[in-house]
């Protein structure tokens, strides 16, 4: 297998973090991979905010597992608190891809560029939709502003990116899901 195959085939969602940091080098290695995506006619509608301001991530994880407690339905909540109880998983930081509305597809493509140069430097990542949580909540405008989002920016999604302190497993492949029109 080739460097590029072999770290598709071992990524894996990493759900715990040792919160230590992440070398400026491979913030940049990583920022570098995401602007390298491609989009459709190349209009790039997208802006991509490194966040590793630990008290801003912490707040916001507050404030999900706090909203999440409050919904109907306990069981993501406790899904969550199974994990250790954290919606980040003590990450020392996150990549945030805000998008122009409607450019879901192009900000995806970014994720995992994102995804596939943190892992190719050892580190863990993890997409993560669930920080839109906080910025639902009464601080979400405050949130926002401190994530560096400007006026019309969407959410798009996040990734968080660190040291695994737990390996996880990559989940199983299936070949069913593959159609072979010769
Ligand atoms: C759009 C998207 C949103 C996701 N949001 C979350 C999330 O909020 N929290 C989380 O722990 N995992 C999240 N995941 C990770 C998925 O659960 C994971 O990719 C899936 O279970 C397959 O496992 P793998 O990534 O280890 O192959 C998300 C993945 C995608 C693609």
């Amino acid at each position: 297998m080739n460097p590029t195959l072999e770290t598709i085939a071992k990524r894996y969602s990493c759900r715990r973090y040792d919160g230590t940091p992440i070398e400026k080098k491979d913030l940049e290695a990583i920022a570098l991979a995401a602007v390298q995506s491609p989009s459709a006619l190349n209009q790039q509608p997208w802006k991509i905010n490194v966040i590793t301001n630990k008290a801003l991530i912490e707040e916001m994880d507050d404030m999900g597992m706090a909203m999440m407690s409050q919904w109907e339905d306990k069981s993501t909540y406790q899904r969550f608190v199974d994990r250790g109880g954290n919606l980040f998983y003590n990450t020392p930081c996150m990549f945030l891809v805000v998008k122009e509305p409607g450019k879901d597809l192009d900000c995806g493509i970014v994720m995992e560029n994102i995804a596939l140069a943190a892992c190719s430097l050892g580190l863990g990542c993890v997409i993560c939709g669930m920080a839109a949580i906080p910025l639902q909540s009464e601080k979400g405008a405050e949130f926002k502003t401190r994530m560096g989002m400007e006026d019309g920016e969407e959410f798009g999604m996040a990734i968080l990116i660190g040291h695994a302190s737990k390996e996880g497993t990559q989940h199983p492949v299936n070949m069913d899901k593959i159609r072979w029109i010769e």
